[in-house]
């Protein structure tokens, strides 16, 4: 059977097929091949992309936005929510079944967990999450997976440290399912408050991968080949002073990178407020920059492929 994504919501990592994350994986570099040079494609024209965004975005709205244009499609935007009839106390629900008579495809970023879901069930185009509250960012994992491919060459044998707020950062909650996927070791560092969740942890354990937990960074460099840095997310937390309590719990400095292993790879879904020092940007290994970039690529290739126009 041939793998097709068309008319496919994209919602989460866990239940994307291996062979449906090779395709996202070969289309993104096939297209961003084909582009090289500034070449406009065409396979988007005629097409109308909605970005509904909820919530606070600049790479995740802005990079699909590039990529729907660099497919020589259009789109149409909520930028700012209190500009929205979300303001007036519209239900989701309502809002996207008002949007998908506008557009082909909806991006969506909401504080909800679970908020993408509902929305692909009120709606027959596809649904892309661009992050449900401290649920889900399959985008993001998917364009972490095609940068950690792009600087290590392949994903087997590496040892990936995860860094920072484990417990209400989105972007790790999706990786983790996609790195299961290869022959990979997982080092989870974070304070005890910030732990991983326990039932994605059970699951990556169930399916035989190889996790261990540590609180300190500077241990956990020295055995990997790539560290992926997160920010304490601030807004998930109930008390200020619980979030005042682990703000600075890790900051990644230069003299780090010197005691860890050579070349290691730096990575940060962005923004980062204070987890990596201004000074590690020099740094060969400081990824993190070429990440963000690789976010068009791949959002061009989840538009392109639940569209049917690869
Ligand atoms: C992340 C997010 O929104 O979850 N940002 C992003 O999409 N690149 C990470 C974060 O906000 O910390």
């Amino acid at each position: 059977m041939t793998t097709d994504l068309k008319g496919k919501h994209i919602l989460r990592t866990d239940t994307l097929t291996d062979q449906e994350l090779e395709l996202i994986l070969t289309t993104a570099a096939r297209l961003e091949g084909e582009r090289e040079g500034g070449r406009r494609l065409e396979n988007m024209a005629g097409q109308v992309m909605a970005a509904m965004f909820f919530e606070p975005s600049t790479r995740t709205r802005l990079s699909f936005e590039a990529a729907m244009h660099r497919l020589g499609g259009d789109v149409i935007t909520i930028a700012d929510p209190k500009t929205s009839s979300a303001a007036k106390g519209e239900s989701l629900a309502d809002a996207v079944k008002v949007v998908e008579g506008y557009a082909d495809v909806i991006v969506m970023r909401h504080p909800r967990k679970g908020s993408a879901a509902e929305a692909a069930e009120a709606v027959s185009v596809p649904v892309i999450n661009g992050g449900d509250g401290a649920g889900q960012h399959p985008t993001q994992a998917l364009l972490d997976v095609y940068t950690i491919q792009k600087e290590k060459g392949t994903l087997d044998g590496l040892t990936v440290a995860l860094a920072g707020d484990l417990k209400n950062g989105r972007t790790v909650h999706s990786l983790v399912y996609l790195l299961a996927r290869f022959d990979i070791d997982l080092i989870f560092v974070s304070p005890d408050q910030l732990k991983m969740p326990g039932h994605i942890t059970e699951d990556l354990l169930s399916q035989g991968v190889r996790v261990t937990h540590t609180e300190d960074l500077a241990a956990a460099m020295r055995q990997s080949d790539v560290v992926y840095m997160t920010r304490i997310q601030k807004e998930r937390f109930a008390q200020p002073e619980e979030y005042e309590r682990v703000k600075g719990a890790y900051v990644l400095d230069m003299a780090m990178i010197e005691q860890a292993t050579e070349g290691i790879t730096i990575m940060h879904p962005l923004p980062r407020v204070n987890e990596i020092k201004e000074e590690v940007d020099g740094y060969a290994g400081a990824a993190y920059f070429r990440q963000a970039h690789n976010g068009v690529p791949v959002r061009m290739a989840l538009l392109a492929l639940v569209a049917g126009r690869d």
